[in-house]
């Protein structure tokens, strides 16, 4: 059975963005791949996080893949830092990968703009995301559109190492979806939705209320031509729209044009809010249902398989790179 990874960061809300460009994909693949699904805490470090609230973000994630539909007798779920192979690799690879190359990495640039004291840790981001995906040995890595050029920068580091030291890693394939992979913040459409974006009415959250889903889509920026049109260049706004509800209906983006010619956006935005509601409700009904103990239940068993799976990798890199083995 092919082999899945992907990660989720616990910070901030988690939003539709982070639902229909990655993590209802995951869902999907647990059926016919072998699964895991990681909580990565320690790339949540790589800005200041108050500690208490870093800890309830990791339980609220863990409760939310549950709640999407993870289901842990398919799927192994975990928290990054509780494997601490993930920390071990992420050096070993760190001493393989060059300055020149995480410099060019866009979302570091992005991150790191302006602000004076940028962590170490920031920088080296990306290669500690290779590490938790080549300790899995994994071939599909379902992500959104973001985190093309880290995956990439991940087969780069695992080619470079297998070139060196023989046959090791697995080069991953990122599995990027054709609609969904990039949603856009419904307050400016040229941004991506982003969990810590400050203007909360960009986002839609998973665990927001149905009234607060209603105004946020009702206020959406569109423009002032008033025709239901797929054209991301030159309507952003609704063709943002027409991406969510195409992701989160299962209907085609030509369907809705048709279904929706001659309308005006508000009739568009009003189906949408219905159709969000809906999903969200399913998933809020869920997330409700988990207790602390149950969730630390299914993250200890979680750990366990990761662990076993991962020590592997580890043991196999440390001993071709010569580390003392006994
Ligand atoms: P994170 O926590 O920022 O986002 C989680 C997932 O959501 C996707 N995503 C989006 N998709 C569509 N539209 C958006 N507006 C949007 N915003 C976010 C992200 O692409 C991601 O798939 N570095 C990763 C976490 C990570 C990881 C990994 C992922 C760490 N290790 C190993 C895969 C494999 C991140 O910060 O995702």
């Amino acid at each position: 059975m092919k082999r899945v990874l992907s990660g989720v960061q616990p910070t901030g809300d988690i939003h539709i963005g982070n639902y229909v460009g990655a993590m209802m994909h995951f869902v999907e693949l647990q059926q016919d791949h072998e699964c895991y699904f990681c909580i990565v805490d320690l790339h949540a470090l790589t800005v200041p996080q108050d500690p208490e609230e870093l800890r309830n973000k990791t339980y609220e994630l863990a409760g939310i893949y549950l709640a999407i539909g993870l289901d842990p007798e398919k799927s192994t779920i975990f928290v990054q830092s509780q494997v601490s192979a993930h920390a071990e690799l992420a050096w070993l690879l760190s001493c393989m990968a060059y300055f020149g190359e995480l410099s060019r990495m866009t979302q570091f640039k992005d991150k790191s703009k302006g602000k004076e004291n940028v962590s170490v840790g920031l920088f080296t981001y990306p290669v500690l995301m290779a590490a938790d995906i080549l300790l899995y040995q994994a071939d599909y890595v379902p992500v959104g559109n973001d985190q093309k050029q880290h995956l990439e920068l991940t087969r780069d580091l695992a080619e470079r190492f297998n070139n060196r030291f023989g046959e090791t890693f697995v080069l991953p394939e990122p599995l990027i979806a054709d609609v969904g992979a990039r949603i856009m913040s419904l307050t400016d459409p040229t941004k991506k939705m982003s969990k810590s974006d400050a203007d909360e009415n960009g986002r839609i959250n998973l665990l927001d209320s149905p009234d607060v889903v209603k105004k946020k889509i009702m206020r959406a920026i569109t423009d002032s031509e008033s025709v239901i049109r797929y054209d991301p260049e030159n309507k952003p706004g609704v063709s943002n729209l027409l991406s969510l509800y195409s992701v989160m209906s299962g209907l085609s983006i030509p369907d809705l044009e048709k279904k929706y010619e001659g309308c005006g956006y508000g009739i568009l935005k009003k189906d949408l809010v219905d159709v969000v509601n809906e999903k969200l409700k399913a998933i809020q009904d869920m997330y409700y249902g988990f207790s602390r103990g149950e969730l630390e239940m299914i993250l200890r068993k979680g750990r366990e398989k990761a662990e076993a799976v991962a020590e592997k990798t580890l043991h196999d890199v440390k001993s071709k790179m010569g580390l003392v083995m006994f």
